[in-house]
């Protein structure tokens, strides 16, 4: 049994001695309950928080306002006000409540059913005076009359904390999750009414101060499905796959580190299947692709880390979004959702417990819609990097991902160039320097190392991607997956996606020295990249340089497009620089300019 002491600013549900105490200590077979209070759906968790404790435990001070509440059945919605000013009127309660609606999308007026104030200042007789007349918060809060009153210390009642509900309109969510209070997760239990859409609950900021131990804490955090957490199962958007495996016993330490961090996990986010690019609607066939919510709505959100770019872009009321980047799967999204997105260096945190598409590629990145928390949340995560005391000084522009020398050729007004350059020109301003104009290819040309016969980076990387990840995910997913799902299907293929399909029979069709072949070449450009055109190891700066290239131009990618059937990911472009080089790359929103810094 848990004594919780009281924070100082929180609503809670108090629960009365009439309800099944039972069911409140124990969270087996009681997955919660929904309440509507006024027009908007709230969740109570099945455990409560703690219980909540009058008379002797409880400060002789505390006071209990009673405004018409029920406290005889059910739960009674209420606000705990801490305070230490010995006169509590109408203008103190007038302040703290507006830092709660400003502060807060969970409370609402309807938790001053009932008050509690904690009154932690030094007077002997604190005075607690509140006019008489409903003021502004509405018919709610009737304070006609206003008893007041402490209760005795033989009535023992529950504190619930209140999650508020709200729909997945974009449909970027598998499923809602609510923590057990013991370090796993269950399914969300509430239903609000949507068509076909899943219900999140989240819970209020006010129950959570930063500090340095959980500078995250609060933050409500959506995890694409490919990362397992503790009791929830892991689909990677793909039934089958889903419906196969057990829950998971363990949480991703990827994960668990942002939840030590504070964040609260509200859902598992909707995959493309098995990390896989897929365009939205065709190659979905398994899962529905969620809903991109710019533009019309109606725009492919790009993948594979569709649901967690949709969902931060589209809700406010979620902070952050984990997904993935193996070939593009987080800076796709990002550009497509208009958020800050990122594939850090290779190996920046681990990905144990994490369905692999090349573990020689597989990143962990996160979504945000706010470059401060963005840089929080990273540097949280990911460990064991140097802080580097200056930016660098050079700026490379190729002219080659660009279409053209921005400074021959200034982009007219109005288009996506205009956009790109200007914030370009507030780059130079701040790092003070100038861009420097390069050609990639042209440099491989001039500078590539001896011996290697590539004319072109086009042939020296045509298919390495496309060979590591097909062949590493034969080997550690699909074979696995389809002889587990075979044994107990009675010899039956489970369903794969298309795209998948495509990718895992060319795989199927390579000789077995290629993925040697492959990390040679990657290892070569790698090399390459790293003394000829972002070099590393400056002291001071760490990268000489930041590479910038067009991540989206901000075209249109409709959704009920017929694209044709999916095809092995083949070739050379930019933005496989990072994923071979192994280098971080940021989208960064609005500019739809994406930076590679060299870390390592
Ligand atoms: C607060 O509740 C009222 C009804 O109880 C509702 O109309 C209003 O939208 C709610 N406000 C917020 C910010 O949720
Ligand atoms: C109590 O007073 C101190 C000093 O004025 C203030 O810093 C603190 O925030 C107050 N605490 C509460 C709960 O109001
Ligand atoms: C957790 O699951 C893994 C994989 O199914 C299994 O190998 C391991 O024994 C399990 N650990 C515990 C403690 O149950
Ligand atoms: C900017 O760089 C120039 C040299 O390129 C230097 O003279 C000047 O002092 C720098 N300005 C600032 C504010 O650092
Ligand atoms: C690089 O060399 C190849 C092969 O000789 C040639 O086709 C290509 O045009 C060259 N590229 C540049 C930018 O010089
Ligand atoms: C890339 O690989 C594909 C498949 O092997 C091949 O058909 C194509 O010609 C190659 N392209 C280049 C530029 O090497
Ligand atoms: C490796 O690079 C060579 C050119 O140097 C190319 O012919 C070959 O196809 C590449 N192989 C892979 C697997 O990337």
């Amino acid at each position: 049994m848990r004594y919780g002491k009281l924070h100082s600013w929180e609503l809670i549900f108090v629960g009365s001695l009439l309800l099944p105490t039972q069911s409140f200590v124990s969270a087996d077979g009681s997955s919660g309950q929904t309440v509507i209070l006024g027009d908007v759906p709230f969740f109570i968790p099945p455990s409560p928080v703690s219980q909540f404790l009058f008379g002797e435990d409880a400060k002789s001070r505390d006071l209990l306002l009673s405004v018409g509440g029920d406290f005889t059945g059910g739960l009674v919605p209420i606000s705990v006000i801490a305070t230490n000013n010995s006169m509590f009127d109408d203008d103190a309660l007038d302040s703290i409540l507006e830092g709660y609606k400003s502060k807060d999308d969970v409370w609402n007026v309807s938790f001053l059913a009932g008050m509690y104030i904690s009154y932690s200042g030094g007077a002997r007789n604190p005075s607690i005076s509140l006019l008489a007349s409903p003021k502004q918060w509405g018919n709610q809060l009737v304070l006609r009359h206003v008893s007041v009153y402490l209760i005795s210390c033989t009535k023992i009642r529950w504190r619930f904390q209140a999650f508020r509900l709200y729909n997945d309109e974009q449909q970027s969510f598998l499923y809602g999750t609510v923590s057990d209070g013991q370090g796993g997760f269950q399914q969300l239990s509430a239903h609000v009414d949507g068509a076909a859409t899943e219900t999140i609950a989240v819970p209020s900021r006010l129950y959570f101060s930063p500090d340095v131990d959980k500078p995250l804490a609060g933050k409500r955090l959506a995890v694409k499905d490919i990362y397992d957490v503790k009791d929830l199962r892991t689909g990677c958007g793909n039934r089958a796959f889903y419906n196969q495996y057990q829950p998971k016993n363990t949480t991703a330490p990827a994960i668990q580190r942002l939840l030590d961090g504070g964040m609260v996990l509200v859902g598992k986010t909707k995959t493309s299947q098995f990390a896989n690019g897929e365009t939205a609607t065709d190659d979905w066939v398994d899962l529905h692709a969620p809903y991109n919510p710019r533009g019309d709505g109606y725009q492919d959100g790009s993948s594979s880390s569709t649901g967690s770019g949709t969902a931060l872009a589209a809700y406010e009321w979620l902070d952050f979004a984990v997904g993935s980047d193996t070939g593009g799967s987080m800076r796709g999204p990002a550009g497509a959702n208009g958020l800050f997105g990122n594939r850090p260096s290779h190996g920046a945190v681990s990905l144990d417990d994490v369905m692999p598409l090349s573990p020689e590629l597989d990143t962990a990145g996160i979504f945000s819609r706010d470059a401060k928390l963005w840089a929080q949340a990273g540097h949280w995560w990911y460990q064991g990097f140097k802080s580097f005391s200056k930016f660098p000084s050079k700026i490379l522009f190729p002219i080659d991902s660009f279409g053209s020398s921005f400074l021959a050729n200034p982009p007219p007004a109005g288009t996506a160039g205009a956009i790109f350059n200007a914030f370009i020109v507030k780059l130079e301003t701040f790092l003070n320097t100038t861009r420097t104009e390069i050609n990639v290819a042209g440099l491989w040309n001039a500078t590539k190392p001896l011996g290697v016969s590539a004319p072109s980076l086009r042939v020296l990387l045509n298919t390495t991607y496309a060979d590591l990840i097909t062949l590493d995910q034969i080997q550690l997913v699909a074979d696995p997956f389809i002889d587990d799902y075979k044994a107990s299907h009675g010899g039956r293929m489970p369903f794969i996606n298309p795209t998948p399909l495509v990718r895992w029979g060319y795989g199927r069709s390579l000789p077995p020295t290629r993925k040697d072949e492959a990390l040679t070449n990657k290892t070569i450009f790698l090399d390459w990249f790293g003394s000829e055109i972002v070099k590393g190891g400056n002291k001071e700066t760490c990268s000489e340089s930041i590479f910038l290239y067009p991540q989206s131009s901000g075209g249109t990618n409709y959704r009920n497009r017929y694209i044709g059937p999916p095809s092995t990911p083949l070739g050379f472009s930019t933005s496989r620089i990072a994923v071979h080089a192994e280098t971080p790359d940021m989208v960064v929103p609005g500019e739809g300019t994406l930076l590679v810094f060299l870390e390592r």
